[in-house]
Parts: C-alpha cells; sequence; structure tokens
C-alpha cells in the first residue's frame, strides 16, 4: 500500500465541503505529542502563531518568526495523522507582496508538510490570497480581531460593536471568500456580525470568540487544559486544570527527592551477573 493510501488526513477542499453541516472542530498544537491527542478529536489543528505567547512567554504574535513556525509545523505532522494540519503565516512574512507571501508559504509547505497555511487580513489580503490558492496553495483567513495587528488596532478588543467597523468586518469576509480561502477564521467579534457573514459567505466560518454561530470553532489548547492561572480570556471554556496537577506532580517530585524516596526500589536497574573472577 503507498504512503497515501495508508493515510487518511482530511483535505482543504474536505474542510470547505462542510459548509453549514456538522461543526468543524479546531484546536492549535505546536508539538507532537499533543497533536497525537487532538488529532483524534479535531478535523483542523491549527498551528498557531500564538505559539509565541503560548511556548516562549512573549507578549504578542509579532516576533514569532517564520522558522519557528516550521520547527512547530514539522512535529505537528509528524504526531497528527488525520485532522488537516495549517501553520499560521508570521507577521513579516507575507505582508510585503504578493511574491514575499508566495515564497514563504511555499517553505512552510515543502518544510513541514502541512496541507494549508492562514493569513491574516481581509480586503488587503485578498490578491494575496488569490494569487496562493491560484498557485495550488490552500489558504485559510482570519479576519475580525487580528493579533498581528494588535499595535494598530489599539489592543485585543472584541471588534464590529459599531456599525461602520462591522461592515468593515463583513467586506473583509467576502474579499477573502471571493479570493479563493477554503475556510475563514472569525476572532473578536459580536454575534450578528459572525451571523451575517456566516450567512454570506460560500465558506465556512470558525469562530474564536465570535458566538456559536459559525460553522466550527477554534481555540488555543493551552487555554482550553488550563495551563494559565493568571488570566482566562472571556471567550475560552476551561476543560482541565492541567497547569494545576504540573504544580502538583512537580511539588510531589521535590518532596520525595529531598526525603530521598525517590527513586525507590522499584526504578533501580537489577545487579548484573557477578563478574567472572580471574584464575591467577
Ligand atoms: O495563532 C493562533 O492560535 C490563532 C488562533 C487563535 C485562531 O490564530
Amino acid at each position: 500500500m503507498s504512503a497515501q493510501a495508508e493515510q487518511k488526513r482530511l483535505t482543504a477542499p474536505d474542510i470547505r465541503a462542510r459548509k453549514g453541516g456538522d461543526p468543524i472542530v479546531s484546536l492549535t498544537a505546536y508539538h507532537a505529542h499533543t497533536a497525537r491527542i487532538l488529532d483524534q478529536y479535531c478535523d483542523v489543528i491549527l498551528v498557531g502563531d500564538s505559539l509565541g505567547m503560548v511556548m516562549h512567554g512573549l507578549e504578542t504574535t509579532i516576533p514569532v518568526t517564520l522558522d519557528m513556525m516550521i520547527l512547530q509545523g514539522l512535529a505537528v505532522m509528524r504526531g497528527s495523522k488525520r485532522a488537516l494540519v495549517v501553520v499560521d503565516m508570521p507577521f513579516g512574512s507575507y505582508e510585503a507582496s504578493k511574491e514575499q507571501a508566495f515564497l514563504s508559504a511555499a517553505r512552510v509547505m515543502k518544510e513541514t508538510g502541512c496541507s494549508a497555511v492562514k493569513i491574516e487580513g481581509g480586503r488587503e489580503m485578498a490578491d494575496t490570497i488569490a494569487l496562493l490558492t491560484s498557485r495550488g496553495i490552500p489558504v485559510m483567513g482570519h479576519i475580525g480581531l487580528m493579533p498581528q495587528s494588535v499595535h494598530s488596532l489599539g489592543g485585543y478588543r472584541a471588534r464590529g460593536r459599531d456599525q461602520v467597523q462591522a461592515d468593515e468586518i463583513v467586506a473583509d469576509a467576502e474579499a477573502v471568500a471571493d479570493a479563493g480561502a477554503f475556510a475563514l477564521v472569525v476572532e473578536g467579534t459580536i454575534e450578528s456580525v459572525a451571523r451575517t457573514i456566516t450567512q454570506r459567505v460560500p465558506i465556512p466560518t470558525i469562530g474564536i470568540g465570535a458566538s456559536p454561530v459559525c460553522d466550527g470553532q477554534v481555540l488555543v489548547i493551552d487555554d482550553v487544559i488550563g495551563m494559565f492561572s493568571d488570566f482566562t480570556p472571556k471567550f475560552v471554556r476551561r476543560y482541565a486544570e492541567i497547569g494545576q496537577r504540573i504544580a502538583e506532580a512537580a511539588s510531589a517530585y521535590a518532596a520525595d527527592v529531598r526525603a530521598r524516596r525517590f527513586p525507590g526500589p522499584e526504578n533501580l536497574f537489577g545487579a548484573g551477573p557477578a563478574p567472572l573472577k580471574r584464575a591467577k
């Protein structure tokens, strides 16, 4: 059997065909072992540039580089078999020109083996998305609150509460869909805007902080599993308290080491055969 026949990985057209159907389930992942677990439950695994904040403790996604995305994209591809893996194009790797975007996206696809990239931006990115899709690179769009534009948007606030902004976001969604994106992340907006977009565009909308009217949902895995104790965004539901569990495990380990309870007899290598005595 060929390698292709063994693997039934979801494709961008499969996800595109889910418009108005069963909700699309998506989470971010950055490591092979997390990807292996999420692969059983997710249709789309997003290697988000949120890795800058989640893995590296950065304040924003802006310093994230193409090399960082490629390294983690490769790890996620190794860990997953079924989900469509989408890798984020980081800030500065695609905005200068369509050509820059193509070269960066081609590197991501060649070096990770992923099947699609995600690009933040609306009408201003339509030409770029059209070029990439016409050259064989499936693109997921990302509009609404765009974290790479945090400095020009003035913070991580929800967008589209006034009519002017709402109209802009809808126009962005339509431009990205017309340009050929196969799906669209809609981040940080009110339900009525998400509903208008979802009704107007022919591609699935995947919401994050954009209400249940979208065709699917995406969240950052570390938020979902409770890795951070200090802050949980309003749109996140925490399904586990793994950060707390890690602290408990580390604390129990530290206590055992200090009391010489670890390693125990079960952790020791057995003695091997006695060395032969040399004849005198
Ligand atoms: O980088 C990321 O994790 C994202 C999701 C939040 C959609 O873009």
